[in-house]
């Protein structure tokens, strides 16, 4: 088959089409530095001649929740409507487990829009809801560092391997669309400031962690809102697993 992953360069998105290139298709990698923006559109007709399937993997940089409800709604958008022009059978949406439970983070607000237009698009479609990535609690503590401090909340998650991801990505890009897939997840529960610490400890930085519900991360992300639903996919690979990997 010939997939479209956009995001190629990004976490996800790389390992996605590295996966998708290990099984035999044919990868159409998609970002700005690829010459392709979806904010705009320029360049996606091109990408997308001869596509059967789209994975999404693209992410917005951190900002407002008026300005991040924007960016992936035009992102999703011009992506859903190119599709459409370009007779893609099946688009792949990677979102967040728990989403819909969670109010006033910009991030997942955004995302909930990606969600609502994938779903109420033309598109046959995939969501693919995945709790929080092993390397979370370090993206959000280097955000959060000011003068060797990093002020974080002790979220409890389930984390999930980047390469466990984009496995599953992979594997349902290539079959049927499935509507809203069940969530994924890896196979412990984790507090989000323990999961730093560790991983700090492992590249030989020393930062100093401060729990907090008045950062980032506020109280309506406190408690098992976090934490996949029943029914849930597991993938394999451990916390432990894949900081045992880190350099
Ligand atoms: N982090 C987590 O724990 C977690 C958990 C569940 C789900 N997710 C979701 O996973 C998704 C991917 O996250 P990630 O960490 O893999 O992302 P990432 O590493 O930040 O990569 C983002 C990708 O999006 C591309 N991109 C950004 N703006 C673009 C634009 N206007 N046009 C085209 N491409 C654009 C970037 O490439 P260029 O800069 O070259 O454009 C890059 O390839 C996100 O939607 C996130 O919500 C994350």
């Amino acid at each position: 088959m010939r997939i479209a992953v956009a995001g190629a360069t990004g976490n996800i998105g790389a390992l996605t089409a590295t996966a998708l290139e290990r099984d035999g298709h044919e990868v159409v990698r998609i970002s700005r530095a690829l010459g392709v923006d979806l904010q705009t559109g320029d360049g996606l007709d091109a990408a997308l001649t001869g596509v059967d399937a789209v994975v999404d993997a693209v992410n917005a940089p951190a900002m407002g929740l008026d300005e991040t409800i924007a960016f992936f709604g035009a992102t999703t958008r011009n992506l859903l409507a190119a599709e459409a022009r370009a007779g893609v059978r099946h688009h792949v949406l990677l979102s967040i487990a728990g989403l819909h439970r969670v109010e006033g983070n910009a991030h997942y607000s955004g995302k909930r829009e990606q969600e609502r237009l994938v779903s109420e698009g033309t598109v046959p479609w995939t969501i693919v809801p995945a709790t929080m990535f092993h390397d979370f609690a370090e993206m959000v503590a280097d955000g959060a560092e000011k003068e060797g401090v990093a002020r974080i909340a002790p979220l409890l998650i389930q984390p999930i391997a980047p390469a466990d991801v984009a496995a599953v990505l992979a594997e349902l890009a290539t079959g049927a669309p499935a509507g809203r897939y069940v969530d994924v997840a890896g196979p412990g529960t984790q507090d989000l400031v323990d999961m730093a610490r560790r991983t700090h400890q492992k590249r030989g930085r020393a930062v100093e962690l401060v729990p907090t519900w008045s950062a980032v991360f506020g109280p309506s992300m406190a408690g098992e809102v976090l934490l996949p639903g029943p029914g849930a996919r597991i993938a394999p690979t451990t916390f432990e697993e894949w900081l045992a990997e880190q350099k």
